[in-house]
């Protein structure tokens, strides 16, 4: 059996070595693709592998012809809408994702960012502190569980809303719910966000709800740029001069927000919320053990195209 590590943005060296302990141990051939730049790179890598490692690489029908002996598709984290799953479903492809396992990474990265923001980018100016302050939490998942612990660690007072987890189990971890998410915008200072890009939460990060922000409100996106209705979002910070915007995966106006919103806008130069070597380990080890678990003994606890 052959497994393609395919990844653009690579994982650290610890992780590809660990993957490597784990597909050794189980007899397979481990190939490494990294900062590939062109398609047909990868187009050309799968065409004889078996199983795929993948981070927000994308995997459309394709990747999936060219990849004749594909058994199985990991995607290395949480988020999977890089992979066209109706595609792989028809290419007899199983999907599986990594929940949980580099959650922590971008928690972190949230309040690595707010920090930053409400210390005015590090200008050396008087800014503000979080302890006190409300924090809303937009989807309960794993990376939003993590955020409520830090924050918690800051002081802060914090609310999560979440349309799939009942406002119990939200209560029931410490949290305080709220009603939907227009009472998360108009009752919080900060809002982070972290939905998965669906068609329904596609662009609903609109004018309309970030406008309901507090006065010198915050909004942090370490989700996807898809979820931001981008000219809405400049239209209100255009009109809310108090209100800054956070991000870790450029929208496709970076240029334009960060000519018109100096000093109230920040995005990462490459997508980095998981991009520490205990997210790489522990998303990129559990890839390589369920591709096993798949193909040795049928196991398809993650799949996500079932
Ligand atoms: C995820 O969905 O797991 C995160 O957004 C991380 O994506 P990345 O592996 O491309 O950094």
């Amino acid at each position: 059996m052959k497994v393609l590590i395919a990844t653009e943005k690579p994982f650290s060296k610890v992780a590809v070595d660990g993957i490597k302990v784990v597909t050794d141990a189980a007899g397979y051939e481990l190939a490494l693709l990294e900062k590939y730049t062109e398609k047909k790179q990868l187009l050309d890598a799968v065409a004889d592998v078996d199983a795929l490692i993948i981070r927000s690489d994308k995997v459309d029908a394709e990747v999936l012809d060219a990849a004749k002996q594909l058994k199985i598709v990991v995607r290395a984290g949480a988020g999977y809408d890089n992979i066209d799953l109706a595609a792989a479903t028809a290419h007899n492809v199983v999907a599986m994702n990594t929940p949980g396992q580099n959650a922590n990474s971008v928690a972190e990265l949230v309040f690595g960012l707010l920090v930053y923001g409400v210390r005015n980018f590090f200008n050396g100016t008087s800014g503000t502190e979080l302890l006190g302050k409300k924090l809303g939490i937009l989807a309960f998942g794993n990376v939003g569980r993590n955020v409520a612990r830090v924050a918690k660690g800051f002081g802060m007072e914090v609310v999560a809303y979440d349309a799939f987890c009942p406002a119990e189990a939200i209560e029931a971890a410490g949290v305080k719910a709220a009603k939907n998410q227009e009472e998360l915008f108009e009752t919080c200072d900060i809002v982070s966000l972290h939905i998965p890009a669906t068609p329904e939460t596609k662009q609903s990060i609109n004018y309309a709800l970030v406008g309901k922000l507090k006065k010198g409100g915050i909004l942090v996106n370490t989700a996807r740029k898809e979820v931001i209705d981008e000219p809405g979002l400049i239209k209100l910070m255009e009109e809310r001069t108090d209100l800054k915007y956070l991000t870790d995966i450029k929208p496709d106006a970076d240029a334009e927000f960060a000519e018109k919103f100096a000093g109230r806008y920040f995005a990462t130069p490459k997508k980095m919320g998981a991009q520490t070597a205990e997210a790489n380990v522990n998303a990129g080890i559990a890839a390589a053990n369920q591709i096993v678990g798949f193909l040795r003994d049928g196991i398809t606890k993650f799949q996500v195209n079932k």
